[in-house]
């Protein structure tokens, strides 16, 4: 149309429409490039499935199909290397891709928006996007739950306090506490499979709001993207976010699992705990202070949850208020979104090499394991056996536990007589319900801290993991 090559690489394909022309930074304003760039393996492979559909709808020509098709892979290849130009003007990746291609094979370029908008193809690229990034997320979660495992195996049997309020409660077998937060990232992954499932329609065929007159063939297309089902509402899939924010949910609450989890652990290698080592790998120290190590890594961790909550929190109130329909406002969403998981994958790559790199610090943690009455539970259990009920027991203990740190002693050095006067039927037997070791071997029901549980679990998960 007599422009010279710079003009149509930059002039939108709905140019005509509109007398004036956005000025740099207003067009730069309106685009979106510099994140959804990201998503260009996604839209081109859209474009491949639509085109092919369209072929076979007898929309375009085998010949067209063609001509589009190593259009396609030619754009592809200059992304992958690198070398395709991406001006701003374009807004967003779809242009660039559709202008690129109409730049390459010419006018049959322009048949591949054929019964498509940028809102029916940008929610698609979303959905294939949001798929692999649940199969990233859910491997690297696996990929945590299996060093956590491997530390239960290493270590688990050394005995550790369990914590309430993070004040020392019961002793139990470490590797119960490591297999917690295989449980908890569990729930992650479940989460996150049932997302996917929400997340694996194909909306392509939807149009810009309420579809298209042209007879495509909405279940080819869905085949070819690997999607088990097409979208039943037009309006409805093109306007739809909801997927996004349940996977911003899924990474918030993943990234709180992971703070809990690194909190744990940045106290747990205090000098005051002493029950844990990292790997110096994972740690970093002080420009100051030549004596420091510091759980840097943890606390990165631990301080991406509040970037999670945020984009979680960004992304529905971005949603909220919202027209039914297309709005620009939906642009934004990627904002969110695509960090979000970028996040969390970082974040469960180094919290599996902190975990597979740790270790429990034996020596210490025997040393100070008999502090704090663990067993002070497993005293009243034992007067439960003896009849006593278990309100009278709890009593008669708490004030064996006061007379004992009164005197400096553990539960085990009060001498028998002392026991029998406050609690009644004590027997020498009592001594194998006493210390933390004894307690743990002691551990009756299924889920308790001890060896048999143990190695259920253990089982469970190496099955499961594998
Ligand atoms: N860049 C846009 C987005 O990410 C693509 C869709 C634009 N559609 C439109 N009608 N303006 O949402």
């Amino acid at each position: 149309m007599g422009k010279n090559r710079s003009e149509s690489r930059t002039e939108k394909s709905w140019q005509s429409r509109l007398t004036s022309q956005a000025d740099a930074e207003t067009a730069s304003f309106l685009a979106s490039l510099d994140v959804d760039r990201a998503l260009w393996r996604y839209d081109i492979a859209g474009s491949l499935a639509h085109a092919r559909m369209l072929s076979e709808s007898g929309l375009i020509t085998q010949d067209e199909y063609q001509r589009i098709r190593d259009g396609l892979h030619s754009v592809a290849d200059d992304i992958e290397h690198d070398r395709l130009e991406m001006p701003v003007e374009l807004e967003d990746i779809h242009m660039v891709i559709e202008a690129a291609l109409i730049e390459r094979v010419g006018d049959v370029g322009g048949k591949l928006h054929t019964g498509r908008s940028r809102n029916d193809q940008v929610a698609l690229d979303l959905r294939l996007w949001a798929r692999d990034a649940i199969d990233d997320l859910c491997s690297r979660v696996a990929e945590l739950q299996r060093a956590f495992v491997d530390l239960a195996e290493r270590q688990g049997k050394v005995v550790i306090p369990a914590y309430t309020h993070l004040q020392r409660a019961q002793p139990t077998l470490a590797g119960h506490m490591m297999l917690a937060y295989v449980e908890m990232l569990q729930r992650d992954a479940d989460r996150l499979t049932d997302c996917r499932r929400r997340v694996n329609v194909c909306t392509l065929g939807s149009g810009a709001a309420a579809g298209t007159t042209l007879p495509l063939d909405r279940e080819r297309t869905a085949e070819l993207l690997g999607f088990p089902r097409y979208s039943r509402n037009s309006i409805d899939a093109t306007s739809d976010r909801d997927f996004l924010a349940e996977l911003c949910f899924d990474c918030a609450l993943l990234s709180v699992h992971l703070s809990r989890w690194a909190e744990d652990w940045i106290i747990f290698s205090t000098g005051e705990f002493g029950l844990l080592v990292l790997d110096d790998a994972y740690c970093t120290s002080s420009s100051m202070m030549p004596q420091k190590k510091n759980a840097d890594t943890l606390e990165l961790i631990r301080a991406q949850a509040g970037g999670g909550i945020g984009r979680l929190t960004g992304l529905l109130t971005l949603l909220k208020s919202l027209p039914i329909g297309y709005s620009r406002d939906l642009q934004d969403d990627k904002r969110f979104a695509l960090p979000a998981v970028e996040a969390c994958l970082s974040a469960l790559k180094v919290a599996a090499g902190v975990v597979a790199t740790a270790r429990l610090d034996e020596p210490r943690i025997a040393d100070a394991l008999e502090d704090g009455f663990l067993d002070a539970t497993s005293l009243a259990e034992y007067l439960v056996l003896k009849g006593v009920p278990f309100r009278k027991a709890h009593q008669v203990v708490g004030g064996l536990v006061v007379r004992a740190e009164r005197e400096g002693k553990r539960l085990a050095e009060i001498p028998l007589e002392v026991l029998r006067e406050a609690a009644g039927q004590v027997d020498a037997d009592v001594e194998k319900h006493l210390g933390s070791a004894n307690v743990v071997k002691r551990y009756s029901p299924d889920g308790s801290g001890g060896a048999r549980q143990l190695l259920k679990q253990l089982n469970y998960w190496k099955r499961k993991l594998d």
